[in-house]
């Protein structure tokens, strides 16, 4: 099977965050990495290689050099993309039919939502004895769907429309008589009975299956691309590399797509911790930690935007990025990307030496363009980071596209950054 064969695998297997940690998970176990728990002390030993989670949805993977402590080289993404939420009580019956009561999640793409067979995915907090217990769920079948108005109700709708969420966005589950059936279902899918639920983090998914397409195979479509591409090609390079001379990192946080402030985003302690820990538990002191997290390097990956065939003006005219050219190095003069001159000159280094193409992306001046999360986290360990990510096309609908040569070129250059 080649990577995009399995990363498309793997896409298709973590609709949710929670998913895709419990993947990452499972791989880096079957690597022969150890997980740590946050509330253990931790034994980490030169040579090593571990795992440590939190809250089921962020997960910071890391191997360390024989000769033990020294600086950290890390590669930055996240797990989570923009979506349906469905609220603690979900069933809606009424006017003969019953709906799911949904809010958002980030800022998505709407309109795709309709009118195509969705599932529903998460986090199942159960009874477990006197305490809580975890269960990840996944319906994996057709189980609800948003119609759209006929054109007939709706004949401006060509010309724009404003979508509200609380009346347009409601999927379809059933008739009348459903009520209490997609809780039902829900319950058998983890294997619980429905009074040991009480408490879920559910979400809509598509079911569209991934495709490869175009001439030539050029392009692949499927959900979530952003920001898992950069992720899996992180965990991925990460678990192949044999030879490091540093503390080899790879975070993969969640609620990106919220601003980041969440106890498992980036911006919370998570890296900190997990950095500091990594230190004390090879011996260093606090000054040593500190001298090493000053020399440190950061790689913020996360999708960039290609040039979209229809709307080729929406980009800067020199400054722009195409699918199946390269990496992408992100510059903002107002920092909404860390890159500068040094830490975009390091990596466009390190790609000419894994013979990996890069291109810079610059947005348009008259337009404000999407933030990240390497700002975020660089405001608690600060160290010289770059953005970067792969060229996409409609970022944030639940059918996203990239190209297919773009994530051998992002494993190798991750895999030059961490020999
Ligand atoms: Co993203």
């Amino acid at each position: 099977m080649d990577r995009l064969e399995q990363f498309l695998n793997f896409a298709e297997q973590s609709p949710t965050a929670f998913h895709a940690a419990s993947n990452f998970r499972a791989a880096l176990l079957k690597a022969g990495f150890t997980e740590l728990r946050e509330t253990d002390p931790w034994l980490v030993d030169a040579g090593g290689k571990y795992f440590v989670m939190r809250n089921d949805s962020a997960l910071i993977a890391f191997r360390v050099p024989g000769t033990g402590f020294s600086s950290f080289r890390i590669v930055a993404a996240h797990g989570d993309s923009p979506a349906f939420k469905l609220k603690e009580d979900f069933e809606d019956a009424g006017d003969h039919y019953v709906r799911l009561n949904v809010e958002k999640y980030g800022g998505m793409l709407m309109a795709p939502w309709l009118d195509r067979p969705l599932s529903v995915a998460g986090r199942l907090a159960v009874r477990e004895g006197d305490g809580v217990g975890v269960r990840l769920v996944n319906l994996d079948r057709d189980a609800v769907l948003i119609p759209n108005q006929p054109i007939h109700f709706n004949r401006e709708v060509n010309d724009g429309y404003k979508y509200d969420p609380q009346v347009d966005l409601l999927p379809l589950y059933g008739d009348e008589g459903a009520k209490g059936g997609l809780m039902a279902e829900i319950a058998e899918a983890a294997g619980v009975s429905r009074e040991e639920i009480l408490g879920h983090d559910l979400f809509l998914y598509n079911r569209e299956r991934a495709s490869v397409w175009g001439a030539g195979d050029a392009f692949f479509s499927c959900a979530r691309i952003d920001d898992l591409e950069c992720a899996w090609a992180g965990m991925t390079a990460l678990t192949e590399s044999t030879a490091w001379d540093t503390v080899s990192v790879c975070a993969v946080f969640d609620n990106e797509e919220v601003g980041s402030s969440t106890r498992q985003g980036a911006d919370s302690s998570f890296l900190y911790d997990t950095l500091t820990r990594i230190g004390f538990a090879l011996g260093a002191s606090d000054g040593e930690i500190r001298a090493a997290v000053a020399g440190s390097f950061m790689i913020s990956a996360d999708n960039a935007h290609a040039v979209h065939p229809n709307h080729p003006e929406k980009f800067d005219k020199q400054n722009r990025a195409y699918m199946n050219k390269g990496v992408v190095i992100k510059h903002n003069a107002n920092q909404k990307y860390t890159t500068d001159a040094v830490t975009s000159a390091k990596f466009a280094l390190l790609c000419e030496r894994a013979g990996v193409p890069v291109q810079h992306f610059v947005n348009r001046s008259d337009l404000p363009g999407g933030s990240t999360l390497g700002n975020i986290a660089n405001t608690h360990v600060s160290m010289e980071t770059v953005d970067i990510g792969l060229a996409q096309l409609a970022m944030h609908s639940l059918y996203e596209t990239a190209g297919t040569k773009d994530l051998e070129y992002l494993v190798r250059a991750l895999s030059e950054f961490w020999k």
